[in-house]
């Protein structure tokens, strides 16, 4: 029964059958609870998170799945994880492991294409990320986020989840498509919502054919948007390169051209890869933050010197907010936004001793490495102090991948965060009014909306 999508051949013998020798210490445990045919696949989708901490529970850094037809081992062993993000793609894909991503962007996108076309345009995105255009960032989502903040008022009550992801789609639209055409694309939430919604690892989109309609639709909707933009920003062009500038000129190694579809293809792709991660991480540190008001006191008296200062934020006096870094890795680390890696073999290969046939999906965990006491001590515990005790615990943090792939946006939505978090507690007294519970299954494991805040100004910024 091939409910799993098709991306490279099938077997099934990592978990009970796996084969033992020389070069491999014996089978990988199966994690409890596989249904016949199924197996783990129906409550994976409910509650992964659930069955990881369960597989982990039973059995530790190692453990097997069975998806469907696909045979799935988790890996948690640190030397596994570098392993499992260091290999190249035709050992480890990870174009097969998200499937998906050609119905949406088409094959010739980002790391579904061919090597050496994900190379041109990596190189084309890692520019748009470095440090000197994140200066330029900075005054964008400072420029959104005060003014959410006069929106907001004296007083009232908001989801912080609705309005994290509003915030958000501003915040990219301007910083990937110009202040000039920005405004297109940031009235287009319920489009990028529909648009996602079909996203799955494991069911392919005619399991789901009314969310399918939908995607597609606003798929359309969404493609014609970004036409109309790439169409006026040649029309006028602007003095200072953005990513949208760069797609337009972009052109293939012979010196062709890149077509408008491919170009549209890259631009809602990045937008996409920004969107519902980014804003799930914004909801989650003011969601933490509000939980844990023992730190707002030490925050505040942090910020003190910064609002003295001026009014208008830098790179500089932002990167001296070390506490409030350290609760935001807190954040990071509880609740992170990819709770998986997944990579799928695609030969027979090893992992260490383990032996990996060809078809397997390797994966390994965010959200149990996050939770592993070696690695952080007193997993459970809200402790930003973890931080200042080991300098090298950030370095341990999974959340924005690790390796070939390690996410580009890393610093581009650690900033926004900062500047959120920064700004709203400066302005405002803010406590939770619904408790926060996670999105489940496997979409990124953002906050489940709506949770609602009631805000008052603070007397000093009225
Ligand atoms: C909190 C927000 C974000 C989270 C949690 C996140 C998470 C991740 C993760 C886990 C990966 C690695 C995927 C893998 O190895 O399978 C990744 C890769 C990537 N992310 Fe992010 N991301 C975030 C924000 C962004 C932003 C703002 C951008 C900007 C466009 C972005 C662009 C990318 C790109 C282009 C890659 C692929 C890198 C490559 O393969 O060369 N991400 N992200």
């Amino acid at each position: 029964m091939a409910l799993l999508h098709d991306a490279a051949p099938q077997t099934a013998t990592v978990s009970e059958t796996a084969p033992t020798g020389p070069s491999d210490r014996g089978a990988v445990p199966l994690a409890s609870g596989a249904l016949p045919v199924l197996g783990h696949l129906p409550a994976f989708m409910h509650d992964a998170t659930g069955v990881l901490r369960r597989g982990y529970a039973e059995h530790g850094y190692l453990f097997g799945l069975r998806l469907a037809g696909v045979s799935a081992v988790v890996m948690l062993d640190p030397g596994h994880r570098r392993e499992i993000l260091g290999q190249p793609e035709e050992a480890l894909s990870i174009a097969a492991s998200y499937p998906f991503l050609k119905t949406m962007f088409g094959s010739d996108f980002y790391f579904m294409a061919e090597t050496s076309e994900y190379q041109r345009q990596r190189e084309l995105y890692v520019p748009v990320f470095r440090g000197a255009a994140l200066h330029d960032y900075l005054a964008i989502m400072e420029r959104h986020t005060r003014q959410l903040v006069q929106r907001m008022g004296a007083a009232g009550e908001l989801d912080i989840v609705r309005t994290c992801a509003e915030l958000n789609l501003r915040i990219i639209a301007d910083t990937f498509f110009g202040p000039d055409l920005g405004h297109h694309l940031a009235g287009s939430l319920d489009a990028f919502e529909r648009f996602s919604a079909n996203v799955s690892f494991l069911l392919p989109p005619w399991m789901r054919p009314t969310r399918a309609l939908r995607s597609r639709s606003a798929r359309r909707q969404l493609h014609t948007l970004v036409r109309r933009c790439l169409a006026e920003r040649r029309a006028h062009p602007r003095p200072t390169a953005d990513f949208l500038q760069s797609l337009c000129e972009s052109r293939y190694s012979d010196g062709r051209p890149v077509p408008d579809e491919s170009i549209v293809h890259q631009a809602l792709g990045l937008v996409w890869a920004a969107r519902e991660t980014t804003s799930g991480q914004l909801a989650w540190a003011l969601a933490d933050l509000l939980t844990h008001p023992e730190h707002r006191t030490a925050l505040l008296a942090e910020q003190q010197p910064l609002a003295a200062a001026g009014t208008t934020l830098t790179m500089e006096g932002l990167h001296r907010l070390t506490h409030l870094d350290h609760v935001l890795y807190e954040s990071e680390r509880l609740h992170p936004l990819a709770i998986l890696i997944a990579r799928r073999a695609l030969r027979d290969l090893h992992i260490g001793s383990h032996h990996v046939p060809r078809g397997t999906m390797v994966l390994t965990s965010p959200y149990l490495t996050h939770r592993l006491p070696e690695e952080f001590p007193d997993p459970e515990a809200f402790r930003p102090r973890r931080y200042a005790e080991d300098p090298k615990a950030v370095q341990r943090l999974l959340g924005f991948g690790a390796g070939v792939h390690r996410c580009l946006g890393r610093r581009f939505a650690r900033l926004e965060t900062k500047v959120l978090v920064t700004l709203l507690l400066r302005h405002f007294h803010m406590e939770l009014l619904d408790t926060p519970t996670p999105v489940t299954g496997l979409a990124p494991r953002g906050l489940s909306g709506p949770c609602r805040m009631r805000y008052r100004r603070r007397a000093d910024t009225a």
